[in-house]
């Protein structure tokens, strides 16, 4: 197979001979196609002893890394036993782990190692991090790190990528990746890409910046575009432009119970058409609130997603005849959804039934950037009731369909 490599390929290949060679940017851009190739390189020519490999978790080391490496050397060269994580390429023992976990390190104390190569390593753990360099001792060991951007105090950006000792002596080199360096992307999809992201997320997986998350988390949410009036929704229910209804709960005791029941249009555009904000409220009147609105719509909620960190509340509203299943709650992706259905006007409420929405969402925002909290890379944890509902629906209703 003849090989197209980009320019930026090209020299990371030729020239990725530093002690730590990272290779970061945007998604998709290339870097784990030409890292593969560099590391065979390495595997067939680098000094001899244990390597490693490290992913978040061993399976997406296998799902992102792995399956590529193996079509390209052929069934003949690699033998896997996804158990252990031991791989045998061209016959050198690979050990290959999960690192995001504090206690990862332990699994590597005491080894010594020819060469690592770290998948997604902004989000191995630190203590990993430091544990696997030390532990690359053989005279001649390399290390190869593919990343996309994080958080700007992010410890691979301030301890590594920035540290003028390490760049000056030659030990650490890096390449930044854009979507113009993997030329096999085609227009189209770079398109799709693009539109799949907005906020700080865009900023970071497609123009590959290390930018930090600031100001109001929904931006591209506007008053003016994105509310509707309760006349307008009424049409849409009588006029059946829903082909379902979908909704979430955030769970509070002494805060607010938040739930938000959505319409979902055939073109799968969702507009929130009611919300149930109360304190010191009980499950079974966030329940009775659910049945009353099945009654009033003539159709009973699709799905009710509910924070999963008390589900004996979610299991007494499906013993109520709810529709009820905890929730998926990862932060960052399901930040995204929320805001790339904003960006790409697919998501809409109705402000005079929803207020408290509308409140949280013009005043839902990250730490100032000189706040220690910032580096954390969470919104501030205050008002968000209504926001989390919403997360834990939009995100997980969409999370498996590529819509
Ligand atoms: N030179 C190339 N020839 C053929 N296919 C390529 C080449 N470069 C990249 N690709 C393909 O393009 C897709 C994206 O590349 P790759 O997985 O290396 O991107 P990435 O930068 O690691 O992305 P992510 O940040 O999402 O992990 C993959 O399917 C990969 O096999
Ligand atoms: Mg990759």
């Amino acid at each position: 197979m003849a090989l197209k490599l980009s320019p930026k390929q090209k020299h990371y290949y030729a020239n990725s001979n530093a002690k730590i060679n990272v290779s970061h940017g945007a998604v998709r851009s290339g870097k784990t196609f030409i890292t593969n190739l560099r590391w065979l390189k390495f595997v067939r020519h680098g000094p001899p002893g244990k390597l490693l490999m490290s992913g978040r978790t061993k399976e997406s080391l296998k799902e992102n890394v792995l399956d590529d490496l193996f079509a390209m050397v052929g069934e003949e060269n690699y033998r896997y036993n996804a158990a252990t994580g031991v791989l045998y390429l061209f016959g050198r023992k690979i050990e290959c782990r999960g690192a995001e976990k504090i206690d990862s390190e332990g699994k590597i104390r005491g080894r010594t190692y020819a060469g690592w190569y770290a998948d997604e390593v902004t989000i191995q753990h630190k203590e990993f991090v430091k544990q696997a360099i030390a532990r690359c001792s053989v005279s001649g060991a390399q290390i190869f790190w593919t990343t996309n951007p994080d958080h700007p105090k992010h410890h691979i950006k301030t301890d590594f990528l920035e540290k003028k000792s390490l760049r000056d002596k030659g030990l650490l080199l890096h390449w930044h990746f854009y979507l113009e360096d993997n030329a096999t992307l085609t227009p189209d999809y770079i398109e799709m890409l693009k539109g799949s992201f907005s906020g700080v997320f865009y900023d970071r997986n497609i123009l590959g910046q290390w930018a930090v998350a600031q100001g109001r988390v929904y931006q591209d949410y506007s008053e003016e575009r994105h509310n509707v009036s309760r006349e307008e929704i009424n049409r849409m229910i009588r006029e059946r432009e829903f082909m379902e209804y979908i909704a979430g709960t955030d769970w509070g005791i002494s805060a607010p119970i938040a739930a938000n029941i959505y319409g979902v249009t055939r073109d799968y555009k969702f507009y929130q058409i009611a919300e149930f904000y109360q304190s010191r409220s009980t499950t079974e009147e966030v329940g009775r609130w659910y049945l009353q609105q099945e009654a009033w719509l003539g159709k009973k909620i699709s799905v009710i997603y509910c924070d999963s960190a008390e589900p004996d509340r979610t299991l007494e509203l499906q013993k109520m005849g709810l529709r009820a299943m905890n929730a998926n709650k990862e932060i960052d992706a399901g930040l995204n959804t929320v805001m790339t259905l904003f960006k790409n006007d697919r998501l809409f409420v109705c402000s005079e039934t929803c207020p408290d929405t509308v409140n949280e969402l013009l005043t839902y925002r990250y730490p100032e950037p000189d706040d220690p909290k910032a580096a954390l890379d969470t919104p501030i944890d205050a008002d968000n009731h209504s926001m989390d509902a919403k997360r834990y629906c939009l995100h997980n209703y969409l999370r498996y369909r590529r819509i």
